[in-house]
């Protein structure tokens, strides 16, 4: 069956022209666009992992919430596996975000601190037909993924570590096997040692449900160990979109330049030089 909106290809993601941003009212009360992308064009092949790399404010979590079918572009086409998602009716999005996982930005925040384990991670699978003991099988298949151990079902947000957090949120955000996975900042809370073991976490995750991954991070390496091709933001456009390879042989931008050099600095740092 075919839904309106629907267009065929073998993409993802595919962001054509899209300028997005907010509203905000003035002292008058006069209510003021802010662009924040500005003529955005990316495609994500389905499989691929795409890192989104930009300093702070440059664009990259509103990015994906255009994708996430919650922030509508003032103009351009979003398309997201094959359905063009603001021509839908909003009562069938759905049909298309519920194929998305998605770990946002600050985990302590995220999380709401009234509900247990097992009714976060479970919180995807609300609207599938699984029975109570199956979606159950789903939680603990999600928290192995994760390697938590099944006693944190029971616990609250505020009884785990910063690193638990973040693998809570994983888990509610792979345990329907969604095709497409969106990680905004997925270590930036955490500190060096777990965010390695994360970043493995992830990556181990990605091929197992075969996903594509669209990560953001404002962290060259971070996005190299967990992506091929790097989309560089700077002030809501697109600067450069290239394999990594590429990016680190033959820098163009500006931004890929002054990134290419600090990450020069940390490695050459880390290796006592
Ligand atoms: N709900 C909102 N209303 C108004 N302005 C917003 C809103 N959310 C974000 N902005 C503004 O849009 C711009 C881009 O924000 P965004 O969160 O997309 O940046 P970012 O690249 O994710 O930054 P960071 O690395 O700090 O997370 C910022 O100037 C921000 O202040
Ligand atoms: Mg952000």
């Amino acid at each position: 069956m075919s839904l309106a909106g629907s267009t065929p290809n073998r993409s993802a993601v595919e962001l054509v022209d899209v300028t997005a941003g907010y509203w905000t009212a003035d002292g008058f009360a006069l209510r003021r666009f802010h662009p924040v992308l500005k003529g955005v064009s990316v495609t994500v092949r389905r499989g691929e992992r795409v890192a989104i790399v930009g300093e702070s404010g440059s664009g990259k979590t509103t990015l994906l919430r255009v994708v996430l079918g919650v922030l509508q572009p003032a103009s351009g086409r979003v398309v997201v596996m094959g359905r063009e998602i603001y021509r839908l009716p909003r009562r069938l999005r759905w049909t298309v975000t519920s194929r998305i996982g998605y770990v946002p930005q600050d985990p302590a925040r995220s999380l709401n601190p009234r509900l247990k384990v097992r009714d976060i991670v479970m919180e995807p699978l609300e609207r599938s037909d699984l029975t109570e003991r199956e979606k159950m099988e789903r939680v603990r298949d999600a928290l192995r993924m994760v390697q938590l151990h099944e006693s944190v079902l029971d616990y609250y947000p505020a009884q785990l570590s910063g690193g638990m957090m973040q693998r809570v949120l994983i888990a509610r955000a792979v345990v329907h096997e969604p095709e497409l996975l969106l990680l905004d900042e997925p270590t930036s809370a955490l500190d060096v040692s777990i965010q390695a073991q994360v970043i493995n976490l992830l990556n181990s995750i990605q091929r197992k449900l075969g996903c594509t991954m669209v990560v953001v991070t404002h962290d060259l390496p971070v996005a190299q160990y967990l992506a091929d091709r790097a989309v560089l933001l700077h002030r809501g456009a697109v600067v450069e979109d290239v394999p990594f390879e590429e990016l680190v042989r033959s820098p163009k931008s500006e931004l890929a330049k002054l990134l290419i050099r600090s990450f020069s600095l940390v490695t050459s740092s880390a290796n006592g030089r």
